[in-house]
């Protein structure tokens, strides 16, 4: 079976490097996997250095998109993903998660009648003023193959029409739901058991031994709104000389604009001003890895942050008013904090006196992407 594998940012390098390292492995020969890369995400430390660090394959193709308003990212993603399609002439297309990459290269592939899968299915935070819960949506319902992670993946689809009683072969109109786990699972546990090229950090950053608070934030809902950032800045800044505890920010290119735009000038030279506040260049992952495990608690609006934190044992306070991972919160390992300030300072204090102790199941056995590739290589297609 050829697939064509679409990335283009971030997390999906990630998540990608699970399924390409078993499709290398024990499904080699039964599955072909062409990689193709939009350059949605463009600089050394926000692309390469996955490709490099976990063994991904350089990709085929790479069709230089870069930054632009969401319309014209994903028209230039569509555009130019159809030409390759045509070209890679592909059994199936696979997409990751839900960024513009995502909906883009899944619309291109329905069109021309090469069905998708689309991995991480079925996740909803039911706020659609959120880029990544329409392309979410979209996604879904043109795709052949879905894989939600999790239970409620399963259950937010089914509440939309999806059966998970499927019928061989799927097709556009009789899709195939599978509930696999999670590939960011898989990766947790693969990486977190190995060698790490990430162990040289906490001593990078004078962390060596301290407890410390791990924080990241790219969110547009967060990064764009003045009032949000910088009452976000204003706690993290509480936090850590209430608490005398350093908080170490690995900052998205995105936010790091935001924050030369947006900061309030007394805020800006206070954080400066502030030696328990590290605000350091995007992280490998594998040295975001290492970060998370040291971290005593983690705050973050990032997705796949979220789910880590829960496969590493960590708290999370999680800065939005709703989350797609909801069993994190019903689980009592998550809270959601918005851009509130006494709800952050509130959470921080009692995770902080009192960690949560229940981190288990959830997210699949740890070969979320062995049963994704047994799906595909069935060839019934
Ligand atoms: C995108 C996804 C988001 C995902 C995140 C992962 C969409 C709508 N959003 O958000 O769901 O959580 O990736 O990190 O697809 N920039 C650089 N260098 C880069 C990439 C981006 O400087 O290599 C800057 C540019 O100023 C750009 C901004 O970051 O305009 C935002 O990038 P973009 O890819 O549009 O969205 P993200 O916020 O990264
Ligand atoms: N990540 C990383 N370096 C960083 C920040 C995050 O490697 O400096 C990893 C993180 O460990 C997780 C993934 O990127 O695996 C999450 O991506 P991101 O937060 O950019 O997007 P989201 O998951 O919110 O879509």
């Amino acid at each position: 079976v050829k697939i064509a594998t679409i990335v283009g940012a971030r997390p999906q390098f990630i998540k990608a490097a699970a399924l390409t390292r078993r499709i290398r492995g024990d499904f080699a020969g039964l599955i072909d996997e062409v990689l193709v890369h939009s350059g949605q995400h463009y600089d050394e430390e926000m692309s390469a250095v996955f490709f490099k660090e976990l063994d991904i394959p350089q990709p085929s193709y790479n069709l230089g998109v870069g930054s632009a308003s969401h319309a014209s990212q994903t028209a230039m993603i569509m555009e130019r993903s159809e030409k390759v399609l045509r070209e890679i002439k592909p059994d199936a297309v696979v997409v990751y998660g839900d960024t513009n990459t995502t909906l883009a290269g899944a619309l291109a592939a329905a069109k021309i009648h090469i069905p998708v899968a689309h991995i991480e299915a079925g996740l909803r935070s039911f706020n659609r003023s959120m880029p990544e819960e329409i392309n979410r949506i979209v996604c879904d319902h043109v795709s052949t193959w879905l894989f939600p992670p999790t239970q409620t993946g399963l259950e937010n689809l089914i509440h939309e029409g999806f059966s998970d009683k499927n019928k061989l072969p799927a097709t556009p109109d009789s899709p195939w739901v599978v509930t696999v786990g999670d590939v960011m699972y898989d990766n947790a546990l693969h990486y977190s058991s190995g060698k790490s090229s990430g162990t040289g950090l906490p001593g990078r950053f004078g962390l060596e031994g301290k407890d410390y608070v791990l924080c990241t934030l790219h969110r547009d809902h967060n990064t764009d709104d003045p009032g949000r950032l910088n009452a976000i800045f204003r706690c993290l800044d509480h936090i850590s000389r209430d608490f005398m505890i350093p908080v170490l920010i690995p900052l998205h290119p995105r936010t790091r604009k935001m924050m030369n735009e947006l900061l309030e000038k007394d805020l800006a030279s206070t954080l400066a001003g502030n030696p328990m506040m590290i605000m350091a260049p995007p992280l490998s992952y594998l040295e975001m890895i290492v970060a998370e495990k040291g971290a005593r608690l983690i705050i973050t609006d990032s997705g796949g942050v979220q789910k880590e934190a829960y496969f590493f044992r960590k708290p999370c306070l999680v800065l939005r008013a709703e989350t797609e991972w909801t069993e994190l919160v019903e689980a009592g390992a998550a809270m959601l904090v918005d851009a509130d300030q006494e709800k952050i300072l509130q959470a921080f204090q009692q995770y902080y006196k009192r960690p949560p102790e229940h981190f288990t199941g959830l997210f699949g056995d740890g070969d979320a992407s062995g049963a994704i590739c047994r799906v595909l290589s069935s060839g019934k297609f």
